[in-house]
């Protein structure tokens, strides 16, 4: 078992997509542990950007991230790091295959609608700094099928 983070980002948040972006993880068989809503600041933007600052596009990605409200789920499953990577799709709307969150919803390379952690590693420090109060547990007894 794994858990990543993602979050809704303020394109997808502002076009309505969560419950759409949220439900593919549900079907798919992943469960929600943690979940909230947020105006991201400058310093939590630039801690979870912070592989891509120097980079031609860190400037406007920050931007964007602050711009509005934002919605964060730790998200738990067997390989779920990789697994949300693939429901998620490739950068770049106009190459992730449709069939993916990405493919299906946008044809920009920057309001790509959603976040997935890339590695464990990328995961754990997430949720650290996402989720510092930690993620819930469920029961096993109502687990059985995951
Ligand atoms: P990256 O971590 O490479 O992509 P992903 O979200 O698929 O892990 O980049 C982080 C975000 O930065 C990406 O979701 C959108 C934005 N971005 C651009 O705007 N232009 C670019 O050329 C790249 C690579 C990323
Ligand atoms: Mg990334």
């Amino acid at each position: 078992m794994e858990t990543t983070f993602i979050f809704v980002k303020p394109d997808g948040v502002q076009r309505g997509l969560v419950g759409e972006i949220l439900n593919r993880f549900e079907r798919k068989g992943l469960q929600v542990v943690g979940a909230k809503m947020l105006r991201v600041d400058e310093d939590l933007a630039g801690k979870h950007y912070a592989e891509h600052e120097g980079k031609p596009f860190y400037p406007g990605l920050i931007k964007f991230i602050t711009s509005s409200p934002i919605m964060a789920f730790a998200i738990r499953g067997v390989d779920a790091v990789t697994v949300s990577r693939t429901l998620i799709g490739a950068t770049n709307g106009r190459k992730a295959d449709p069939g993916t969150i990405r493919g299906d919803f946008g044809l920009s390379g920057g309001f790509n609608m959603i976040h997935g952690s890339d590695s464990i590693e990328s995961a754990n420090r997430e949720l650290a700094l996402w989720f510092p109060e930690g993620t819930l547990e469920y029961d096993k007894s109502s687990n059985l099928w995951t």
